[in-house]
């Protein structure tokens, strides 16, 4: 495991974006994406890459890591709207090449399907990761068996009360979400996750420094092969190496 600690956010964006632009050097790269607010300076790095020539899309695959049950993939706060919106209406990937859990419709045949159709393109490359406070990974909560593979979660109170600074009100969030499992994210060949602010620094001391348990799903992150962390001064305050 590698861990970067940096300075501030747009430094968090910046080291994100050396790992993320590496994978593009492949031929035709598989990459995992994550919603949340901790990649969007990630994003917006990708974006202007692209911009001035430096990154191609057009040759990425996409697979996304969660989307909300009962959300439209045209409801604002719909992960699938954030990619758009916040990446993937600006570069030039191929949107035949773009997938994102629908949260409409056979879910149970989705999630039966979502894990076969990676292994069926050759893995996932890289897959980014943001957070949950209480070290949830894509939408996998605390309890969820790191066998698990592509499913439908009840969401944490925790989780609900984080995410609803984004919806009009607490009761607009969803309380369910397709989600990647533990098992298909820990297949990925790398994994590179990102974290700012204080209100993780408990998850990613558990992540590098705790128990490997299921009450903290993050920790199986201490069994991959190929990890990076890239946290700032306060998501890392709780680091030894921090003191
Ligand atoms: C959501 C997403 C996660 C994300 C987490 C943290 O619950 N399902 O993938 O990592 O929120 O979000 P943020 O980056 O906004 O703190």
């Amino acid at each position: 495991m590698k861990v970067i600690i940096c300075n501030d956010y747009d430094q968090i964006s910046k080291e994100a974006y050396k790992v993320v632009s590496e994978v593009f050097k492949m031929e035709k790269p598989i990459v995992g994406f994550a919603t949340g607010s901790s990649p969007i300076g990630l994003y917006k790095e990708l974006i202007s890459a692209y911009k001035s020539g430096e990154l191609d899309f057009s040759s990425l695959t996409t697979f996304n890591l969660d989307e909300y049950v009962g959300l439209d993939k045209s409801h604002v706060q719909s992960y699938n709207y954030f990619m758009m919106s916040n990446l993937f209406d600006h570069v030039n990937v191929n949107r035949e090449n773009v997938h994102i859990p629908s949260g409409t419709g056979d879910l149970d045949s989705f999630c039966r399907l979502y894990d076969h159709e990676i292994e069926k393109k050759g893995g996932i490359d890289l897959q980014i990761l943001g957070i949950g406070r209480n070290g949830h990974i894509g939408f996998n909560e605390p309890g969820v068996p790191f066998e698990s593979r592509t499913h439908i979660v009840n969401l944490d109170a925790d989780t609900i009360e984080a995410n609803s600074r984004f919806f009009d009100s607490i009761d607009d969030v969803p309380t369910k979400a397709v989600t990647m499992g533990i098992r298909t994210i820990m297949n990925a060949k790398s994994i590179v996750l990102i974290a700012n602010g204080e209100q993780k620094a408990q998850a990613i001391y558990n992540t590098i420094y705790g128990p490997v348990t299921t009450e903290c799903p993050s920790s199986i992150l201490q069994l991959h092969p190929d990890l990076t962390l890239i946290v700032d001064k306060e998501a890392a305050s709780l680091l030894p190496q921090q003191k």
